[in-house]
């Protein structure tokens, strides 16, 4: 397997930088190919934590060429943030590439991002305030400012001279705030692309001169199948797509140059922001899952809503993105609860649900139908091989692979790289 795509299985938070991290070692190149700094991935190495936004998890390895695709969006304060802290933390940022077909993130984004989930009170979406559905919609409008458009300041200006004009219009008409300064705006990102330069490139040309060298390729999902734009909990979603078949456009890359799929899946499942989550844990058994597992937003500091395993959805992402193998992580955190729960359908109004609803109303009201398996005892944090695993533990990873179809190729039972049992290597 020479190009592997790792994505989320669940709405997020799987644990996916733990694994592309694990996986990055072996990897000539790790690629983002969708979503901005609304992602978080916490990575433990070398005894220190480093949180990642945008950059790849692979920059932890000094030879990695890491590549940040033509399907995300950058906040360009954002990434020479994490480009400064990482140096600052002696970490090499020059294999950094950053497409220059990536729409960038403006002050308005923000703003209206903010304003939009204010102005919605209960109904707001939960998003990350970070802009990215703002960025994404001007995307789609045609109006974005992609990281081309920025390094040229001819074209910045007049780009950003368009949008500021009508950005400002609905800033003071429709939400009666302050207009944002062109000049201050201007001066200020002007910088920034200064900066940004030496890290901007074609990036489809790069992967295309990889995938020719047969390197061995690592592309990265943020979020996760639940939160994709298409076939996610929509709206509860984000603007882009995290599921298998965003690489292709995310990253310039064609269908036939992927050789694999895994998918990340948290022992149990974790959502934020609002939506509907028929295996929600509101109780205290969901508290102390949130509490051991440390079930706080990377980007937000966010609790996270707690639940059981579902295997519904499980089921519709191994569907949707042709999983071929499982790493399932956190299995650690269910240690020492007598008996766990896994979701294998929904029961309607009477009727028996067995796939995943397109309708939230009908999402809303699913009640999960659960099977129940004994826990297990010991502490399995640092526990290496497979075999090793208590039988409880293998009976619950069985029935994972079961209900998916696909075969679990790396189980995570702590933060560190060594917590970390191989079952089969895919890159
Ligand atoms: P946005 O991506 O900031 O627009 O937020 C849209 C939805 O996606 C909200 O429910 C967010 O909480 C969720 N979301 C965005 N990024 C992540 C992530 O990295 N992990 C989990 N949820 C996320």
């Amino acid at each position: 397997m020479t190009r592997l795509v790792v994505i989320g299985a669940q709405w997020g938070d799987e644990g996916k930088g733990k694994i592309v991290d694990f996986l990055a070692r072996k990897a000539e190149v790790v690629v983002r190919y969708q979503g901005g700094n609304n992602a978080g991935h916490t990575v433990e190495a070398g005894g220190n934590t480093y949180k990642l936004h945008l950059i790849p998890s692979g920059i932890l390895y000094p030879d990695t060429l890491c590549i940040v695709g033509n399907g995300t969006v950058i906040d360009p304060k954002v990434i020479l943030q994490e480009i400064d802290d990482l140096n600052k933390r002696g970490i090499n940022t020059s294999n950094l590439r950053i497409s220059d077909r990536s729409h960038t993130i403006m002050p308005y984004h923000v703003k209206i991002d903010e304003i939009e989930e204010d102005r919605k009170g209960e109904a707001n979406i939960g998003t990350t305030r970070r802009g990215i559905g703002p960025c994404y919609m001007d995307k789609m409008e045609r109006i974005g400012i992609r990281v081309c458009d920025l390094l040229e300041p001819g074209i910045f200006r007049e780009k950003l001279t368009t949008n500021l004009e009508m950005k400002n219009a609905v800033l003071e008409k429709i939400y009666g705030q302050q207009p944002m300064d062109m000049e201050k705006i201007y001066t200020e990102y002007c910088e920034y692309a200064k900066r940004l330069k030496p890290y901007v490139a074609d990036t489809t040309v790069l992967l295309h001169n990889a995938v020719k060298a047969d390197k061995k390729i690592l592309f990265e999902g943020a979020q996760g199948t639940l939160l994709d734009n298409d076939l996610g909990t929509y709206p509860f979603v984000t603007s882009s797509h995290p599921v298998s078949g965003g690489v292709c456009i995310g990253a310039g890359i064609g269908p036939t140059h992927i050789s694999h799929v895994t998918g990340v899946v948290k022992a149990y499942i974790t959502r934020v922001g609002k939506g509907p989550f028929p295996t929600e844990l509101l109780d205290d058994i969901g508290s102390l899952i949130r509490e051991k597992g440390n079930e706080y937003g990377t980007t937000t500091g966010r609790p996270r809503r707690c639940g059981w395993l579902d295997a519904t959805v499980l089921k519709y992402a191994a569907r949707i993105n042709g999983l071929g193998s499982i790493a399932v992580t956190k299995l650690d955190v269910l240690g020492g609860l007598k008996k766990l729960k896994i979701c294998i359908g929904y029961e309607h109004q009477g009727r028996i649900i067995e796939e995943f609803p397109a309708s939230l109303a009908v999402l809303e009201k699913c009640k999960p139908i659960y099977e129940e398996m004994d826990g297990w005892e010991e502490d399995i944090s640092g526990v290496k091989e497979y075999r090793l695993l208590p039988a409880n533990a293998k009976r619950y990873l069985e029935r994972i692979e079961e209900v998916s179809g696909a075969e679990i190729s790396m189980v995570s039972v702590g933060p560190a790289r060594d917590q970390t049992i191989v079952v089969k290597e895919r890159l």
